[in-house]
């Protein structure tokens, strides 16, 4: 499918700002956020007015769905909506302004962000059932289960990924004209990560934009990259919970 205009939020960094490169190096017109405005701007005068409009926008603040409204405005009816911010840290020492602040970002920043372009993607009549928006959200194989050195991190991420099931489900019981992404990557070399550790199978944030992009242009419904992180999370499904619990020397 083709994509003309494409929304990233938590697009200043990482495999969202990857995105943005690649999309408009496609020829899309991208609608950008995040908070750090000196970034969107430094995005939007190397890569070109023509290709790129910024909001900024703090997906945890009420005003995000006015910037994400007045975005929409300025580059049109767009085709799909990527959910690309996010925190997570391991938390050993359960420090609770960081628990609370990754729920606030991961949970109820997407629920803001997703149900709000839902919303107008229901109202707007350049949609109907043969031509659907796309919304996917860069959840994480971290999800697919609890993990002990980072609670929130872990369990926003699982949040996330059952919530989109859910949408999925509300879309087709209520024909909304939009289809649900679930994209879960591994290790990326981001900001996210810690510089000072060493992290397996690492991939390139530009490696994990071709896929991303790919899966926005496919519409596809869950994306796990790449292939070894498909066996991974396999085996780890298999894990039973008594044992999983009990694996005390786990420290991802
Ligand atoms: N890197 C990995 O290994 C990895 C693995 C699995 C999943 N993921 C997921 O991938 C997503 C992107 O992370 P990344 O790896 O690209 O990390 P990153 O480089 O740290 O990017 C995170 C992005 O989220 C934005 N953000 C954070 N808080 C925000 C807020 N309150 N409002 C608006 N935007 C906010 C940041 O922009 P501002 O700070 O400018 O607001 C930034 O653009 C995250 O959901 C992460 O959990 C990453």
């Amino acid at each position: 499918m083709r994509l003309r205009t494409v929304i990233v939020v938590g697009a200043t960094s990482g495999i969202g700002r990857a995105v943005v490169e690649q999309l408009a190096s496609e020829g899309v017109r991208v609608g950008i956020a995040g908070r750090r405005e000196e970034r969107l701007i430094e995005l939007q005068q190397r890569i070109g007015t023509e290709h790129i409009s910024y909001r900024v926008m703090d997906v945890t603040d009420a005003s995000a769905t006015e910037a994400l409204d007045e975005l929409i405005a300025e580059v049109g009816a767009p085709d799909a909506l990527l959910f690309a911010s996010g925190i997570g840290k391991q938390n050993p020492t359960l420090d609770e302004d960081m628990e609370l602040r990754t729920v606030e970002t991961n949970c109820m920043g997407m629920v803001r962000i997703v149900d709000h372009f839902i919303n107008y993607v229901k109202r707007t009549p350049a949609y109907d059932k043969h031509n659907k928006a796309h919304i996917a959200v860069i959840t994480s194989v971290a999800g697919t289960t609890g993990i002990g050195q980072a609670p929130a991190y872990s369990a926003t991420k699982s949040m996330q990924t059952t919530y989109l099931i859910a949408l999925a489900q509300h879309a087709r019981m209520q024909h909304i004209p939009i289809t649900v992404g679930d994209i879960r990557p591994g290790f990326v070399a981001t900001e996210i990560l810690n510089p000072e550790k060493r992290y397996p199978m690492l991939m390139t944030a530009q490696r994990a934009a071709n896929y991303v992009v790919d899966s926005l242009r496919y519409h596809r419904r869950i994306t796990i990259f790449d292939w070894r992180y498909k066996l991974l999370v396999g085996f780890w499904r298999l894990i039973p919970r008594a044992l999983w619990e009990r694996l005390t020397f786990v420290k991802n």
